[in-house]
């Protein structure tokens, strides 16, 4: 299953029970995203002084409510704990599909102490009847809840502790503009650099113990990461694993080649599902431009997956376009899986018309 591939950005309970080791704890653990980082630290320094002349519950000051939307595995989540600890307070995670009803919320609210932040994960999936509930607690931190119905209806106003909402999405465009506008700190987080995951490798590398010699070992495994923490954290342990067995537990740049093309990825970091998705728009459908569905359709996969996790990596890399009339292949991408390179009449007659981005 598309899910369930080695460079899949998306995770798992039991992975993420792996991952808790490696999350950096503080702010200055946490790697890359540096203007989102400069705008936290300035909004968190400004409200810690404001804090300080806060008298009672009214008057506390908080930080704003913060939007972070992005791919998986970026470190949205990682984040929001980060943020809390800076700011000292607990941090209360739920999500928007375990906010079914306006009572979950209410039961929420009411745990907060001032100053807290509540995390709200995949907040695009909250139900819009609790999200009306949720904009009197962002604004007023209060919330107005019905009891009764008919004659007997009344409503009853419960106030809570002032609080930050972090919401976390990969789908913003999912998000009602109402909700959008509540929130006072909204920010993309972008894919990292080569760079940043090397440095992020050394630090998970030291954590997990592992003995690698100085070479360009982690350089080898950034650059088939995606982009993508989660990703060069779990081909980390896979190097690691395969050292362990098959090397004496010593990790070098053949090392780190040898278990990842057992793993069926190549030195760009793409898998078999992607090299079999370009080949069937290229064979199949002479480089497209082709409709998601017939693609997914000839391949037996899910649309929706394809959208999710194999398309965002291909578009960033330039090997595919997306226009109005559907998927198309560029020849960065022939060259690489070694197909045949579209010719200049297939490019003009399948030229791109608007190109859509996302
Ligand atoms: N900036 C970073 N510096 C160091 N490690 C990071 C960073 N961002 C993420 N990671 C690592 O990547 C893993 C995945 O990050 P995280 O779970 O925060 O992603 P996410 O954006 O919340 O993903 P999802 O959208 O799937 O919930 C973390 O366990 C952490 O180890
Ligand atoms: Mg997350």
């Amino acid at each position: 299953m598309a899910t369930d591939r080695i460079i899949s950005p998306t995770t798992t309970p039991i992975e993420e029970h792996a991952n808790w080791a490696l999350r950096p704890q503080s702010i200055d653990e946490y790697v890359g995203q540096s203007e989102l980082i400069e705008r936290l630290l300035i909004a968190i320094e400004a409200v810690k002084a404001r804090q300080k002349n806060a008298t009672d519950l009214d008057t506390c000051e908080h930080l704003e409510h913060i939007l972070l939307h992005g791919p998986p595995g970026l470190g949205k989540t990682t984040l929001a704990h980060v943020i809390g600890t800076e700011l000292g307070t607990k941090v209360h995670t739920t999500s928007g599909p375990a906010l079914a009803r306006g009572t979950d919320l209410v039961a929420v609210l009411t745990r907060l102490q001032p100053g807290d932040v509540l995390f709200i994960d995949e907040i695009h999936r909250l139900p819009i009847a609790v999200e009306e509930f949720i904009y009197p607690a962002m604004e007023d931190f209060k919330i107005d809840i019905c009891l009764d119905t008919g004659l007997n209806a009344r409503t009853v106003q419960i106030k809570c502790a002032p609080f930050t909402l972090i919401g976390a999405t990969t789908r913003a465009g999912l998000l009602s503009s109402p909700m959008r506008s509540r929130f006072g700190i909204t920010h993309h987080l972008k894919y990292y650099q080569e760079n940043e995951l090397i440095h992020i490798l050394e630090r998970s590398s030291s954590l997990l113990a592992m003995n690698h010699p100085n070479d360009d070992s982690h350089g080898q495994i950034a650059s088939r990461s995606r982009g993508t923490p989660r990703i060069a954290n779990r081909l980390l342990r896979r190097v690691r694993d395969y050292a362990a067995v098959r090397a004496d537990g010593i990790v070098d740049k053949q090392v780190v080649d040898r278990a990842l093309k057992l793993e069926g990825i190549d030195d760009l970091g793409l898998d078999e599902l992607d090299r079999s998705y370009l080949s069937t728009i290229r064979t199949i459908y002479k480089g497209g431009p082709v409709g998601l569905e017939a693609v997914a359709a000839t391949l037996n996969e899910d649309s929706g997956t394809l959208e999710d996790v194999v398309e965002p990596y291909l578009l960033q890399i330039g090997y595919l376009a997306r226009t109005k009339r559907g998927r198309m292949l560029t020849n960065k991408a022939c060259k690489h899986l070694g197909l045949p390179l579209m010719s200049s009449d297939e490019m003009i007659e399948n030229k791109p018309t608007t190109p859509v981005i996302g």
